[in-house]
C-alpha cells in the first residue's frame, strides 16, 4: 500500500512536468507563428548600425559608401550638383527606367542581367540596406535635375551648322522622346540638358549613338534589352552634328 501511494505521487510529478513541457512548447510555436520569418530574421541579425535612418537617408550613405559614384553620375539630391565618374550610365532619371526588380537583381548579379557587364557585384551587402539602396536609386526622378533652358557653349572643334543641324535631329530623330533638355522632353533616358559636361569624349558620344550598350560592356552585346535604340542607319555627317550638339550642352 506505501508503495502504491509513492509511485501515485511520482506519477503526478512525471504529469505536471510533462504538461509544463508541452505548454511550453506550445507558447514556443504560437511564437514561431506569430513573428513571421522576415521578423525573425531581423531579430537574429545584428541591425545595421543606419538602420535607425528614414529609408532613403539610408540609401544615400550606401550608395556614396558602396562606391557607385566611382562609375556614374549623379545628383545626390534634387537640384544638387552633378557628382561621380562617367565609367557606366549617368543615373539621372534611371528611377523612371528600371523596376525595384531590376535593380536589386542588378546589384546581387548584373552578369546575369547584362552578360559581360563591367560593374561589380553588391551581394555581399546586408538585405536591408540592398532595399534602401533600390528605394533611393528609384527615387532618381527628373525632380532632381535642373529646369533651366542650357545656354549653347559651342567647342571650337565644331561649327555652328553642325550643331544647328544637330539640335534639329535630336527633335527629329526623336531623341526628345526619350531625353529632356530643359524645360522639354521625355524622361526615359538621362537629362542631357548638360550633357556637354559628362565629360563624354567626341569618340565616346559617336560610339554610343552608333551602339549605346558596346561603351558600357565587354563581351556579347546581342540580344540584351537596352533602353536606348541604336542609330548606326545614320550617316556619318549626322551622327557628328549630333556630337556637335551634345558637346556644347554645357552651361
Ligand atoms: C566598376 C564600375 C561600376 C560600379 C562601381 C557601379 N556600376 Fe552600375 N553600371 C556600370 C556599368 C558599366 C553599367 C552599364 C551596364 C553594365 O555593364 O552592367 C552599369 C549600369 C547600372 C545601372 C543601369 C543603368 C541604366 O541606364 O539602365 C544602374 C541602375 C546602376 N548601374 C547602378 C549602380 C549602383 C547603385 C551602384 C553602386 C551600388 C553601381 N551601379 C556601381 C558600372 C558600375
Ligand atoms: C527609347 C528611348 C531613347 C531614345 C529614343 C534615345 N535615347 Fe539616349 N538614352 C536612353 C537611355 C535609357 C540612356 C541611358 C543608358 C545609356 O547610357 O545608354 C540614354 C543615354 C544617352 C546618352 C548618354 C548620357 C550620358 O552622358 O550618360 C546620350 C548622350 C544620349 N542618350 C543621346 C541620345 C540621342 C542624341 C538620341 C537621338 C539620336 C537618343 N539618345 C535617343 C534612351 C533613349
Amino acid at each position: 500500500m506505501r508503495g502504491e501511494r509513492r509511485y501515485d505521487w511520482l506519477l503526478g510529478l512525471a504529469l505536471f512536468l510533462g504538461l509544463g513541457v508541452l505548454a511550453f512548447q506550445g507558447i514556443a510555436l504560437v511564437q514561431s507563428f506569430w513573428h513571421m520569418p522576415g521578423v525573425r530574421a531581423e531579430e537574429t541579425h545584428t541591425p545595421s548600425p543606419l538602420a535607425q535612418l528614414d529609408r532613403l537617408e539610408r540609401g544615400k550613405l550606401v550608395f556614396q559608401a558602396a562606391g557607385c559614384l566611382s562609375c556614374h553620375l549623379a545628383r545626390l539630391e534634387p537640384g544638387g550638383p552633378l557628382v561621380g565618374f562617367p565609367i557606366g550610365p549617368s543615373l539621372s532619371n534611371v528611377g523612371m527606367r528600371r523596376d525595384e526588380r531590376w535593380l536589386r537583381e542588378h546589384y546581387i548579379n548584373p552578369h546575369k542581367l547584362i552578360p559581360g557587364s563591367k560593374m561589380n557585384s553588391y551581394a555581399y551587402l546586408p538585405s536591408d540596406e540592398l532595399d534602401a539602396l533600390v528605394a533611393y536609386v528609384k527615387s532618381f526622378t527628373p525632380t532632381y535635375e535642373p529646369a533651366e533652358e542650357p545656354k549653347l557653349v559651342i567647342p571650337e572643334r565644331f561649327t555652328q551648322e553642325q550643331v544647328e543641324r544637330g539640335k534639329a535631329l535630336f527633335a527629329s530623330q526623336g531623341c526628345v522622346g526619350c531625353h529632356m533638355i530643359g524645360k522639354a522632353g521625355g524622361v526615359i533616358g538621362p537629362n542631357l540638358t548638360r550633357a556637354g559636361a559628362h565629360g563624354r569624349t567626341d569618340q565616346w558620344q559617336l560610339q554610343h549613338l552608333k551602339d549605346p550598350l558596346s561603351v558600357y560592356v565587354i563581351g556579347p552585346t546581342d540580344g540584351i534589352p537596352w533602353p536606348m535604340p541604336r542609330y548606326n542607319t545614320l550617316s556619318d555627317e549626322d551622327l557628328w552634328a549630333l556630337v556637335a550638339y551634345l558637346q556644347s550642352l554645357r552651361e
